[in-house]
């Protein structure tokens, strides 16, 4: 397969904006000068939107924000339109704006971006429409709605849980399957940090693509990661050209997971990964040959995870209900990664050579139809020597 290249998102800059946003101010600064306060004001609003826009603020109107982010003596200015049918917004000033917020460039850098919630509104000025009439009290306007949920997607995250955002997306990683229990069990720790996250498989089926083959159809759990991980560069790969579905922080990359060169390929424009999610074909061959060439490149303390183990058992996907530790199905593959986690552990007088992973695995856990693996140094140093000898037997 020809694979192609030239995702029309610059993730390197909007990386550079999320790990400056940890930093301090003259950090921030130095980056917003280099990627430009326009684009970095951009990209802030486009995070924004998203994070508002699902789902939309019931409201019986329109209602009118501007966004000024100051830098220096300037201002950049965008006006956003929250109506019922969602959000949209465009650089532009307005006057007599429902709701105004100002906040320094690189302090709003922060809260959108930076690690931790609600610590970068000390300079923030908030401006509301009709205040000053008393029926404010009594039937508080939309405006009011509009601005609460701003300031929670700008500071707080909102702080939805894997299902409410699986529904939200329409992922199918809850309904049809109940994994978004263990993935918040496993994920929530790291949700907080600049992490790469790598999904394979798109998905969108579509009756008149006959499965899963429009390129304009899917994305769904993708988008739930990118919301999930407000600091992620969330990338996904399909043997289906979906490249088109790319947006901020979200990569889609075209490539076949059963092929070790495409693979390689997707990880030079990744960089090492923390999450891999496979959500791909489901056959054993592929789900093994992705493992052994994905799993090098995750980095310590970061997860692999593999989808739908059930196929494991099932002739169609090279599964087999007969024989269940074969080292060709992925269940039985996975099985041989538990005697490595207790490679040290083994005696001596076996013949088991050292696996390719024993070392780097630190944990293996097992759920219905999924399995989340740990990276990490796995030397821990075997029990006492007395204790692993055979034992004398008594006269
Ligand atoms: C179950 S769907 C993925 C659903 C998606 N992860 C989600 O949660 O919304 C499986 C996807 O894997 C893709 N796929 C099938 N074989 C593949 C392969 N060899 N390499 C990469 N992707 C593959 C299909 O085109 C399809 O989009």
């Amino acid at each position: 397969m020809i694979l192609f290249w030239g995702a029309p998102v610059v993730a390197d800059d909007i990386a550079r904006v999320i790990s400056a946003a940890g930093c301090r101010d003259e950090e921030i600064a130095a980056v917003i000068d280099s990627v430009g306060p326009g684009r970095v004001a951009g990209m802030l609003v486009d995070e924004i939107a998203y994070r508002w826009d699902r789902p939309p603020v019931e409201l019986g109107e329109e209602v009118v924000v501007q966004l000024c982010f100051r830098h220096g003596a300037s201002g950049i200015s965008y006006l956003v339109r929250v109506d019922p049918a969602g959000v949209t917004y465009e650089p532009n000033d307005v006057e007599k704006p429902h709701v105004r917020v100002e906040q320094d460039l690189r302090e709003a850098v922060r809260a959108v971006f930076g690690p931790g919630d609600g610590r970068a509104a000390a300079g923030r000025r908030l401006e509301l429409r009709g205040l000053d009439s008393p029926l404010a009290f009594v039937r508080p306007p939309p405006a009011f709605r509009v601005a609460q949920r701003l300031l929670a997607t700008m500071d707080d995250r909102d702080g939805f849980g894997l299902t409410e955002l699986a529904g939200r997306y329409g992922s199918d990683k809850w309904g049809i399957h109940r994994y978004t229990q263990h993935y918040q069990h496993h994920f929530e720790p790291l949700r907080d940090r600049p992490l790469t996250v790598l999904e394979i498989g798109v998905g969108g089926l579509s009756v008149s693509a006959n499965g899963y083959g429009d390129p304009t159809k899917g994305g769904e759990s993708l988008r739930m990661w990118k919301h999930y991980f407000p600091r992620a560069l969330v990338y996904g790969i399909d043997i289906v050209d979906k490249r088109a579905l790319s947006e901020q922080r979200i990569t889609i990359l075209h490539a076949d997971q059963s092929n070790p060169a495409e693979l390689d390929e997707v990880v030079k424009e990744t960089g090492p990964l923390d999450i891999v999610i496979d959500d791909g074909s489901h056959r054993s061959e592929h789900v093994i040959t992705s493992f052994r060439t994905l799993f090098p490149r995750v980095r310590d303390g970061g997860l692999y995870v593999i989808e739908d183990l059930q196929t494991s058992y099932w002739p169609r996907f090279g599964g087999n209900s007969d024989v269940f530790d074969g080292p060709s199905t992925s269940v039985g593959f996975l099985k041989a990664l538990v005697d490595g986690l207790h490679y040290e552990e083994i005696l001596d007088s076996s013949d088991r050579v050292l696996g390719d992973f024993d070392r780097a695995i630190k944990g293996l856990h097992f759920y219905h139809n999924i399995a989340f693996v740990e990276k990490g140094l796995n030397a821990e140093g075997g029990g006492p020597t007395w204790l692993r000898q055979p034992s004398r037997r008594r006269r």
